[in-house]
């Protein structure tokens, strides 16, 4: 059962003038299902309402009315392990660019499925390359224009990597679909969430495990070149949760396993979800 413009229905279709299939003029948030549970839902519709705003859009719903809707989703289709996808789009209308007058309903979908925790990558770390950072300059808000984050991402998968670290200017982002983070000698760094990056929901509870751990974590731009002259490097995102790097392109990062204090966040952020 999916969710589709307020009735929960076995199939839905888009409209071929819907403004998010022409224009990618809509917004999108994936929230985690751990057994049953939704984690960190109320930090994802927040930024779900913010991206809306951003774009001047309605998302007709509150945070506790798209909670809600989550919930009958994961009971109507018994999930446990697994993720919800919301998407809303600023509706149909003929094809122009302005916004449309008057304005539209907003298009509403959320559907929930099964989806397993990457266990291999969590354990064993994965490969990356770098790649230069072509998106546009709103990366804060989380936007269905993904076409410079899918090339990126389709140049990793080519290259037999997981991940497309982006770089802008010689400075370090993020990844294609996740954030990016450099210890060295035992704090971290990652790149201060303003309009280059998308502000991790899993970034948020990273730097909190940081906290209780005593780890010194530090929103400051590095270049790229500090990523081979650091000790770790790790991403982070609601699917690949605290995922060690261990190589670069060409490079092996902390001699190919998983780093110490990767490894200490990584526990800490595991046992806050409360799973094993
Ligand atoms: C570009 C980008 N940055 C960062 C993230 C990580 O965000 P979150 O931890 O909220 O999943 C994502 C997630 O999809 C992303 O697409």
């Amino acid at each position: 059962m999916i969710f589709f413009n307020g009735n929960y229905v076995e199939q839905a279709h888009a409209e071929i003038t819907d403004r998010g299939y022409q224009f990618g003029d809509g917004i999108y948030e994936v929230v985690r299902v751990y057994n049953g549970q939704l984690y960190t839902a109320q930090e994802h519709f927040e930024r779900l309402l913010r991206s809306a705003a951003e774009i001047q859009m309605d998302a007709k719903y509150s945070v506790e009315e798209y909670i809600e809707i989550c919930r009958q989703l994961i009971e109507k289709n018994q999930i446990e392990m697994g993720n919800i996808y919301i998407q809303v789009t600023r509706g149909v209308a003929p094809r122009n660019h302005p916004f449309p007058i008057p304005s539209v309903e907003p298009t509403i979908l959320l559907y929930a499925y099964a989806s397993a925790r990457p266990e291999k990558g969590l354990k064993e770390g994965v490969k990356t390359i770098t790649a230069e950072d072509i998106r546009w300059l709103r990366c804060d808000i989380k936007s269905l224009n993904l076409l410079g984050n899918v090339l990126n991402k389709q140049k990793a998968v080519e290259h037999g990597a997981t991940e497309a670290i982006q770089i802008r200017d010689g400075i370090v982002t993020e990844g294609a679909s996740s954030n990016v983070f450099a210890i060295k000698d035992g704090t971290v760094y990652t790149h201060p969430a303003n309009h280059l990056i998308l502000n991790g929901i899993t970034r948020l509870e990273i730097k909190k495990v940081c906290a209780s751990l005593n780890i010194p974590f530090v929103e400051e731009a590095f270049e790229s070149s500090f990523l081979f002259e650091c000790d770790e490097v790790f991403i982070s995102s609601t699917s690949l949760e605290v995922t060690p790097v261990i190589q670069i392109d060409d490079t092996m990062i902390s001699n190919g396993t998983p780093g110490k204090v990767t490894q200490a966040i990584q526990d800490g952020f595991v046992a806050n979800i409360g799973i094993q």
